[in-house]
């Protein structure tokens, strides 16, 4: 039941910080540490490399999952989109263990990956919101969303809770290898940062509103960029205006938008900079005035401590690896106004299903 909304996806986007929250009473304990099994972890431990597998906004979860398992536990980690892993199969290492990302659990291209895998004999991990689904049921370990349902066709909490869970296993494994990163990060904090940031961040919609129609409703294309993790949240922020917007939209890597794509910015193309990490803001910043100079609409998303005047979007402050549970959630509701402004109906865009039940 949608309640007042007018859209389920305005209610799923509001609903993040309780997930946030809830995650924390489900997978911490009361001193904050991870509860995650000694099987799963042993199982991890044992793997000389992790390989995680996803579609859509659940590979985007992926490639920030990436992020956490490298820094907190050393594990080298592969990001994989589904549909291309399950007949191109990377070269694997000695001793692989994959992870499957999937809100619904049921997504044909991923399970293809999951068919493989078990024919090879490893272990593997889904993380899902979804109970006894399919990916659930054939995969080694389930670890559970508890997002609550996902009804909107746009995944959100869906995206966020992944990051979440990817953080909490990544502590947990990094601090069972004594790794110092995942024993100085501490995980139940951050969730609480997060849950409440989350909140300032849909406190304020009415601002991203206003924003959404003067600089996305008239527009046939955009840009988000930024680099690392920003680099990965651009690419959910892009699928999201693309998919119920229409906007025709692209994440990109900032350094790379020279060396080609940046001949497409025209007189007020919208290209908006996540800035999240200190040691990139400064080269995102002046890849944002290179678009400016050719005429672009330039807007920022950034996080307070490195914000300047003139900002657009300012988050509140989290730990550098957990800056995507925050970042993500303006783009959201860019997305959400564009649609709702342009009279689309936003939970159900044209030629798209919830579940993709084919390859
Ligand atoms: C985008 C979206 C899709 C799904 C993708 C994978 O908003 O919802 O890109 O993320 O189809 O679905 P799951 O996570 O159910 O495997």
């Amino acid at each position: 039941d949608k309640g007042t909304y007018p859209f389920y996806m305005l209610k799923e986007i509001d609903e993040q910080p309780n997930v946030m929250r809830r995650l924390a009473q489900v997978y911490l304990s009361e001193t904050g540490e991870p509860v995650i099994s000694d099987k799963l972890l042993n199982s991890m431990k044992q793997a000389d490399r992790i390989y995680i597998v996803g579609a859509g906004t659940s590979y985007h979860a992926g490639l920030v999952g990436k992020r956490l398992f490298e820094n907190m536990t050393q594990t080298p980690t592969e990001v994989h989109i589904s549909s291309e892993f399950a007949y191109e199969q990377p070269i694997l290492s000695k001793k692989p263990f994959f992870i499957f990302l999937s809100q619904s659990g049921e997504t044909a291209d991923s399970r293809e990956v999951l068919v493989n895998v078990n024919a090879g004999g490893y272990e593997s991990l889904t993380i899902t919101n979804v109970q006894n689904s399919t990916l659930s049921r054939e995969a080694t370990y389930t670890l559970l969303l508890h997002a609550g349902p996902e009804i909107a066709v746009a995944s959100t909490k869906a995206y966020t809770a992944q990051i979440a869970i990817e953080a909490i296993l990544a502590k947990a494994l990094g601090e069972a290898d004594n790794q110092i990163v995942a024993q100085r990060f501490d995980v139940r904090h951050q969730l609480g940062l997060v849950a409440t940031g989350i909140q300032a961040i849909v406190d304020e919609k009415k601002k991203i509103e206003d924003l959404a129609k003067s600089s996305f409703l008239n527009t046939p294309n955009a840009f988000y960029i930024g680099r690392g993790i920003d680099w990965s949240v651009s690419l959910e922020a892009a699928l999201k205006l693309k998919e119920i917007s229409y906007v025709q939209a692209e994440g990109f890597a900032s350094g790379e938008l020279k060396h080609g794509t940046i001949a497409l910015i025209e007189k007020g193309t919208p290209v908006i900079g996540l800035i999240t990490q200190e040691k990139t803001a400064g080269l995102t910043r002046s890849n944002l005035q290179e678009t400016m100079a050719r005429g672009a609409h330039i807007l920022t998303i950034v996080s307070e401590s490195l914000a300047k005047p003139g900002d657009d979007i300012i988050l509140p402050d989290v730990d550098e690896l957990m800056t995507p549970l925050l970042s993500v959630v303006p783009t959201q509701l860019i997305a959400y106004y564009t649609s709702l402004n342009k009279g689309l109906d936003v939970d159900k865009p044209r030629n798209l299903a919830k579940s993709v039940t084919v390859e």
